[in-house]
């Protein structure tokens, strides 16, 4: 049985959200009851955390974590490649793609998979994806179980597109689809957006949900099934992406690290990217809104800054870890974006700027929930074209010309 209205307007009313039934009345009798069902299985408890918005994000001592830089990469570089590409073999590596995001900056409406950076010829972002990381299975000579996480807002266009275009020529027996939660979106009060008369604003939650998403698709079972250990963690806006990249997952391995984290050298103090570090002696991430002046200006003993190495969202994660960290809560953080509405007249709006708040957990804190961590550093022209925009910075222009530079013909 589902919630009654009754129950409903209890709810409503315990997290003053009773203006979500404003237009209950004028709904068909279906319409209601998908509304409650929405009610039912809406979080409001995470809402009322963007009172106190600053207190979300408070860190512990901070203090620099070295990282495994391209010189030591280089001498080891055989032997690594070596013990990464015996685990692909042995099936032992799995790769998980973020796809559930909305890329609201890039400012399609398709899943940002779907965004063709070719000139000449056709060229989609998924198609890069799958491209680089049939390289590996060229090289290894075994496919790879590649794990896709989609939102209820793209899974069915994501679904179609790749089915339609054949993979790209990967075996479909090794891509598996699985879907994201979704969370309210509300005003900068924490009062719930209407999308529709009869629907709550909602965005996916975050990337931070992936492995629980992945247990609730029943694909843990998989997984152990088949003996992966490592996921490979990889975002789907950097066409450079290098997945299940042999040579990392040997040097994490070697290293007898549960976790690995690919990292470039920033290229300036105040670039965009989260920095690699220690809290309270454990690996962590700060994001660039949360590094203070001290930070930036931090030398280490050899003159060069402290925290230098900025992540490109490309993580290895031991199975087994993933597990036993499982049940733990991820930090909430509470982001400014444009949340589509119903204006006073409950007409549908699309905002121009951002006009409220999304409700997000992120793959980067899992890296402080890691007992290790191996920060990894690549070369960020080779391996970081991230497409956040449409112009400028980190964006489908500067992509296309990273992908030039790397003999991908556009
Ligand atoms: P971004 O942080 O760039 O977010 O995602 P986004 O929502 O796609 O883009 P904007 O901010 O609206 O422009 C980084 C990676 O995490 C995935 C994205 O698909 C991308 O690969 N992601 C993000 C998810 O899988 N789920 C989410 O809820 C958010």
């Amino acid at each position: 049985m589902g919630m009654t209205l009754s129950e409903a307007k209890e709810k409503l009313e315990k997290y003053g959200q009773e203006h979500i039934l404003k237009y209950y009345e004028t709904l068909s009798g279906a319409e209601r009851e998908a509304l409650l069902a929405q009610i039912d299985a809406t979080d409001m408890d995470i809402l009322e955390a963007c009172r106190h918005r600053e207190e979300l994000t408070r860190k512990g001592a901070i203090t620099p974590l070295s990282v495994m830089q391209l010189s030591e990469i280089e001498k080891n570089r055989a032997d690594f490649t070596d013990t990464g590409l015996k685990a692909i073999r042995e099936g032992r590596v799995g790769a998980v793609l973020l796809a559930g995001g909305m890329g609201t900056r890039l400012g399609s409406d398709d899943p940002k998979g779907m965004y063709n950076v070719g000139v000449t010829r056709e060229l989609y972002i998924f198609e890069c994806l799958i491209n680089n990381l049939t390289e590996v299975v060229r090289q290894a000579g075994n496919y790879i179980h590649l794990f896709v996480m989609t939102s209820d807002k793209n899974n069915d266009a994501t679904v179609s597109f790749l089915r339609e275009h054949g993979f790209f020529g990967y075996r479909e027996d090794y891509v598996h689809f699985f879907k994201q939660e979704m969370a309210a979106a509300t005003d900068y009060e924490g009062r719930i957006y209407l999308e529709e008369k009869g629907k709550m604003s909602t965005s996916p939650n975050g990337n931070g949900g992936w492995f629980i998403s992945m247990k609730k698709a029943g694909l843990i079972t998989f997984l152990q099934k088949e003996g992966i250990q490592w996921l490979n963690v990889f975002a789907v806006d950097n066409v450079l992406q290098r997945i299940a990249d042999p040579c990392f997952i040997g040097a994490t391995i070697q290293r007898s690290c549960v976790a690995g984290a690919k990292v470039v050298k920033k290229n300036a103090p105040d670039e965009k990217v989260g920095v690699i570090c220690l809290e309270d002696g454990r690996p962590s991430v700060v994001e660039y809104y949360e590094l203070t002046d001290e930070m930036m200006n931090a030398r280490d003993a050899d003159g060069e800054p402290a925290y230098n190495f900025g992540l490109i969202l490309n993580y290895l994660f031991n199975t087994d870890e993933l597990l036993r960290i499982s049940e733990k809560n991820l930090p909430l953080h509470i982001v400014e974006k444009k949340i589509p509405c119903l204006d006073g007249e409950g007409n549908p709006v699309k905002p121009e700027q951002p006009n409220g708040y999304k409700y997000e957990n992120l793959v980067l804190d899992m890296i402080h929930q890691m007992s290790g961590c191996l920060p990894f550093e690549v070369v960020r022209e080779r391996e970081f074209a991230p497409i956040k925009n449409k112009t400028g910075v980190d964006s489908v222009e500067s992509a296309r010309e990273l992908l030039r530079k790397n003999g991908v013909e556009l």
